[in-house]
């Protein structure tokens, strides 16, 4: 059997990672400014979270969502603290885009409403109904396209309020800092008055922290910025450190219903013991002060650089735009300068390291990309 064709793949076997860096089967060593695409938060091969694992798998790999798993309750406990909400309730899942689908699951549950205001350039997994929210036709099947959703532009409030103004939408989906559209960062006040107009309609918030949370940002979630609280918080990829796992952190003007959601293999023990370790090392390291520090001396290193028409971006999460196609500059830095980074569209590169990345790494990897560009 051969394998789905479904990925354009880089040609290399990376085999081993420690920290911010990875290693191919050739043994040749790279600089991790991708980050496994936004998933390695606390650096690759952490000791805590090989020990967390190692542990549990070895105790008790998995059991059921049937019987009680004081792990999740431990999670929830610590994440809420972390994040600040400690008076919300997490349901567990396992990837971003089924914590999107719950999301809205609970939403039309509540309100009874069907339709959905997402922002264009929006990206919110690949699932039925987050695929349904996702802003590029050429992933939306014809068997997902149900007409729930209404695109608008990102920041237009006079746009969003006359949508709402017609009664019968359930939610509005925004990303804490838009990802795959190219590192695009929401107004802090159009935030707060989306926050304020779903409050007046009954309209559920949901923001979309899969990729800009778990302290990407330099907070804990990318909205904190802005001081809102949604209704709503979904989560994933950096909360597992590799681990599949998934989190939709649920406001207390929501009421649990027995049987309403449910899943097989959603906070299982190793999933609890990832996130576990996640979130004590986030605290232990300092990751937070890390991220701004870190972040601010790139934001600060890239925007000298003449060749960038634009840089955007939070704590580690930046995006560079160019005038012109950015896939040779992408490939030398890899194949030249073994640094490995993202890509958003054509012509914005990404930035999403570990959070764990040190100043000298920074350094060293400005270096070797202004050498790329010479
Ligand atoms: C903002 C955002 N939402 C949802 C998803 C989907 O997450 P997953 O691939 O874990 O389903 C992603 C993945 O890139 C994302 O960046």
């Amino acid at each position: 059997m051969k394998l789905y064709d479904v990925y354009p793949l880089f040609d290399v076997n990376i085999v081993k990672g420690d920290g911010c860096r990875v290693w191919d089967d050739k043994g040749t060593e790279y600089l991790d400014l991708y980050g496994g695409h936004a998933v390695i938060s606390i650096g690759h091969a952490h000791p805590k979270y090989v020990d967390y694992i190692s542990r549990q798998v070895g105790t008790l790999g998995f059991y059921s969502n049937s019987v009680i798993n004081t792990l999740q309750s431990k999670v929830a406990e610590t994440l809420g603290k972390i994040s600040g909400y400690e008076d919300y309730n997490l349901f567990f899942i396992n990837s971003g885009a089924e914590a999107n689908e719950n999301a809205l699951k609970l939403s039309s549950f509540k309100n009874g409403h069907t339709r959905v205001i997402a922002f264009n350039k929006a990206f919110h997994g690949r699932t039925s109904l987050a695929v349904e929210i996702t802003d590029n036709p050429k992933i939306i099947a014809p068997i997902n396209n149900n007409g729930h959703t209404t695109y608008l532009p990102l920041n237009d409030i006079e746009a969003v309020r006359a949508e709402l103004a017609k009664g019968d939408v359930t939610a509005v989906i925004i990303e804490g800092i838009q990802g795959v559209g190219g590192i695009r960062i929401p107004d802090a006040e159009f935030l707060q008055e989306l926050q304020k107009e779903c409050n007046a309609t009954g309209t559920t918030l949901i923001l979309d922290e899969i990729q800009s949370g778990c302290g990407r940002s330099g907070k804990f979630f990318a909205h904190q910025w802005a001081g809102i609280r949604p209704d709503i918080i979904t989560q994933a990829k950096g909360i597992g450190n590799g681990f599949p796992i998934g989190c939709v952190l649920i406001s207390p003007k929501f009421q649990a219903v027995y049987g309403e959601l449910g899943t097989t293999f959603g906070g299982n023990h190793l999933a609890c013991a990832a996130a576990q370790a996640v979130l004590e090392v986030m605290e232990e390291e300092h990751l937070l002060d890390n991220v701004n520090k870190v972040g601010d001396y790139l934001m600060e290193e890239l925007k000298k650089i003449p060749q960038i028409k634009e840089v955007r971006g939070k704590g580690l999460m930046i995006g560079m735009e160019f005038e012109e196609p950015i896939k040779e500059i992408r490939r030398r830095l890899l194949f030249e300068e073994h640094v490995f980074t993202g890509v958003s569209g054509t012509n914005v590169i990404r930035l999403l390291p570990p959070l764990t990345l040190t100043m000298e790494q920074a350094e060293e990897f400005i270096a070797r990309f202004k050498r790329v560009l010479q």
